[in-house]
C-alpha cells in the first residue's frame, strides 16, 4: 500500500511490482522494502515450524515448511519483496560435503583441505540434489501470484568466495584465515574451488529462475577481508562471470550483489561485475556509495541491524537519514546486514510504516 498525503489525489499506481521497477533503475518512492533475514529465529512463527521441523536442514528441503516460512514476514509486515528460505552453505550441501547447523556455534562443515577433496566435489550434482528448494521456490511463486501480486520472489545464493570461505574453514570464523591462506599459497588449488562454486552456483541460480524466482541476489558477505588484488580475483571476477552466464538465457533479470564491507571497491565491483543493484553495508556512507555507482544502478540497504532492536528514536532517526539520502535515486531499503534473533516483531512493524510514510 502506498501512502499519499491525506487530501491530495490519488495518482494512478504504475503497473508493475514496486521492486523489480526500483531495481530496474526507477526512482519508486516510498522504496521497496524487504530485510535480510526477515524470516527467521525473531519470529515465534518461525520458530513453531523449525521446531516442527527438527533441524534447520529439513527445514530447507521440506517444502511445503520452507514456503510458510518465505511467507511468514509477508503475512505480518507486507514486505515488498520474499526471500526464499534457504541457507548459502545449501550449495556446498548439495555437492555432497556434509555439513551441520550446531545449536548455538552456527554450521559445521567437514573442512576441504586437499586438492583431491576439491577435485571430488561434482557442480552438476548441485541443482538436482537441490529439487526441493526449487519446490519451494514454485510454491511460494503460486502463492504470491494468488494472494500477493506486488510482492518479488528473491532468489539467491552465497558468492563463490564466502561460500569456499566456509568450505574450506569447516565453520564460521572472525577471519577465515586459512582460506585466505590457501588463495595465497595454494592459487591453483584455491582457483579449482572457485570455478566449481562458480558453475555449481549458475546452474543453482538458473534452476530457482526457472521455478519462479524474479530477482536474484548474491550474498558476499566475507568479501570485504580481502586486499585488492584479491577483491578483483575471488570477488569481482567470479560475480561477473555468474552474472555473464545467467544473462545469457535471463537477458534482463535484476541481479543484487552485496560485497559486504567492500568500502572503496564497491566503484570497481559495481563497473565490472554487471549487477544491476548494489546491496550496501552498514558501514558505508549512502551518499557516497550513490557516487560511486552508475545512476541506473539501484541501491539496497544499509540500517543498521541494532538500530532495529533498539527501536524508538534512535531507529527513527536512522531510517530518515537514510530516506533522505536515497530520495531521487533508484533505491530499495533493507538492512546492511541480517535481522538478529533478539529484534522486537513489533519494531519491524514500525519500520516498515515508518518508510511507507515516507
Ligand atoms: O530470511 C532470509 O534472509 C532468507 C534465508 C537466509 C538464511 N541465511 C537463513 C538462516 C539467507 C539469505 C541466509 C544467508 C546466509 N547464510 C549468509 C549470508 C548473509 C550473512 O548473514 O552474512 C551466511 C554467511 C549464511 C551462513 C549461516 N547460516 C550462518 C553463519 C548461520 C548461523 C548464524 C545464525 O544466525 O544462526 C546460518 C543459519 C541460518 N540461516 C539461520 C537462518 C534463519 C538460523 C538457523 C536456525 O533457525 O537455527
Amino acid at each position: 500500500m502506498e501512502h499519499e498525503p491525506s487530501g491530495a489525489p490519488a495518482p494512478e499506481p504504475r503497473p508493475g511490482k514496486p521492486m523489480l521497477r526500483a531495481l530496474a533503475g526507477e526512482a519508486v518512492w516510498p522504496p521497496p522494502l524487504w530485510l535480510m533475514r526477515q524470516a527467521g529465529r525473531y519470529l515465534p512463527e518461525y520458530r513453531a515450524i523449525r521446531q516442527e521441523a527438527g533441524d534447520f536442514i529439513a527445514l530447507c528441503t521440506a517444502p511445503e515448511l520452507a514456503a510458510e516460512v518465505t511467507l511468514q514476514p509477508i503475512r505480518r509486515f507486507g514486505m515488498d519483496g520474499a526471500i526464499l528460505f534457504s541457507d548459502i552453505l545449501m550449495v556446498p550441501w548439495a555437492m555432497g560435503q556434509p555439513l551441520r547447523f550446531a545449536e548455538g556455534e552456527g554450521p559445521v562443515l567437514e573442512p576441504l583441505r586437499t586438492a583431491a577433496a576439491i577435485d571430488a566435489l561434482d557442480p552438476a550434482r548441485c541443482a538436482p540434489r537441490a529439487a526441493p528448494i526449487m519446490e519451494t521456490v514454485r510454491l511460494v511463486r503460486g502463492a504470491l501470484d494468488t494472494h500477493a501480486p506486488r510482492v518479488t520472489l528473491i532468489g539467491f545464493a552465497g558468492s563463490p568466495f564466502t561460500v569456499a570461505c566456509y568450505m574450506v574453514e569447516g565453520h564460521g570464523s572472525r577471519d577465515f584465515a586459512t582460506a585466505r591462506l590457501m588463495a595465497f599459497e595454494e592459487p591453483a588449488m584455491f582457483g579449482r574451488l572457485i570455478r566449481t562454486l562458480i558453475e555449481a552456483t549458475t546452474q543453482y541460480l538458473l534452476a530457482q529462475l526457472e521455478a519462479g524466482a524474479e530477482a536474484l541476489m548474491l550474498f558476499d558477505s566475507w568479501a570485504g577481508l580481502l586486499p585488492p588484488s584479491q577483491f578483483r580475483r575471488w570477488v569481482i571476477e567470479p560475480t561477473a562471470e555468474i552474472v555473464r552466464q545467467i544473462r545469457k538465457t535471463n537477458a534482463t533479470v535484476p541481479i543484487i550483489g552485496f560485497p559486504r564491507l567492500a568500502g572503496p571497491m564497491l566503484a570497481e565491483y559495481a563497473q565490472r561485475t554487471g549487477v544491476q543493484c548494489l546491496g550496501i553495508d552498514t558501514t558505508m556512507d549512502l551518499r557516497w556509495a550513490a557516487s560511486a555507482v552508475r545512476p541506473d544502478q539501484a541501491l539496497q540497504g544499509n540500517l543498521d541491524p541494532l538500530s532495529l532492536i533498539a527501536g524508538g528514536a534512535a531507529l527513527e532517526a536512522e531510517t530518515r537519514t537514510i530516506l533522505g539520502a536515497m530520495r531521487g535515486r533508484p533505491y530499495v531499503f533493507n538492512l546492511g546486514h541480517g535481522i538478529e534473533k533478539v529484534t522486537p516483531p513489533e519494531h519491524v512493524a514500525a519500520l516498515v510504516r515508518l518508510v511507507r510514510t515516507g
